[in-house]
């Protein structure tokens, strides 16, 4: 069965008392939301240890925003995955588009974290998506596939139950400017299509994925009415509890 997700990408905002009143907030709106939809919050790593004591008890699950490449050593300033699911994390995102940009983050890179995070029993938001090169260029496609071969295929049909794929077209990014409802939808479609060719029908069918770039309570309601969009990756509206559950109840 396929899953609905809203996940809130809170990167580097919030100190951790800021961070803890956010979780407290989303926890109590979560209580307005049907079953079918899991919140997952995505706080810096320093929040992690007390946002988790705030989900206890709730529907809401942690993420972290990423995570190593080595399991554990020398490699200061370094999180683990186990690390991270030791803390309680749930999740981790992984690949996503300001790492790759700004961090090196190769696909290679994201095949060795990857492998980590399924090995500390982390599930894993893997970050799509081009850039506006790219896509004015009419390469969108070939990219995102790419970046769906060259990761996810290195993985088998058992792994893929702990993948969630996030498409994020890079210009679309705390933009303002939002992929059209059909722009996203033709993408998601794609992205179902090249997994249905490695992993089989019922492997794309329960795959869950994300639109990310610019999802707000106003665009989110035409967003997750098509066919293939399963929720969103959601950044600067995530910092607001209230637009967070607005966008979780545009289902
Ligand atoms: P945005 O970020 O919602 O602020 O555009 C989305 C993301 O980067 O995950």
């Amino acid at each position: 069965m396929r899953k609905y997700i809203v996940a809130g990408n809170w990167k580097m905002n919030t100190t951790v008392p800021e961070g803890v009143e956010l979780a407290k907030s989303v926890v109590e709106k979560s209580k307005e939301l049907p079953s079918n939809v899991e919140l997952v919050v995505a706080p810096p790593f320093t929040h992690l240890a007390s946002v988790a004591e705030v989900l206890k008890g709730s529907k809401v699950v942690l993420s972290a925003q990423n995570c190593a490449d080595h399991a554990k050593g020398a490699y200061t300033g370094e999180i683990s995955a186990d690390m991270l699911a030791s803390v309680g994390c749930t999740y981790t995102i992984l690949g996503h588009s300001e790492r790759r940009q700004y961090y090196g983050e190769t696909d290679e890179k994201l095949v060795e974290k990857m492998k980590l995070a399924f090995a500390a029993g982390l599930k894993v938001i893997l970050c799509v998506g081009e850039n506006l090169t790219e896509r004015e260029e009419g390469r969108h496609f070939d990219v995102v596939k790419e970046q769906i071969v060259n990761v996810l295929y290195q993985f088998t049909a058992e792994d893929m139950a702990n993948v969630v794929v996030a498409y994020e077209p890079v210009w679309a990014i705390g933009t303002g400017k939002t992929a059209t409802a059909e722009q996203a939808e033709e993408i998601h479609a794609c992205i179902r299509t090249v997994v249905c060719e490695k992993f089989g029908a019922e492997v794309a069918e329960d795959l869950t994925i994300l639109y990310g770039g610019s999802c707000k309570p106003s665009n989110a309601v035409e967003l997750f009415a098509q066919k293939d969009i399963d929720g969103g990756l959601i950044g600067g509206a995530a910092l607001k509890a209230d637009d967070f559950i607005a966008i979780a109840l545009s289902f």
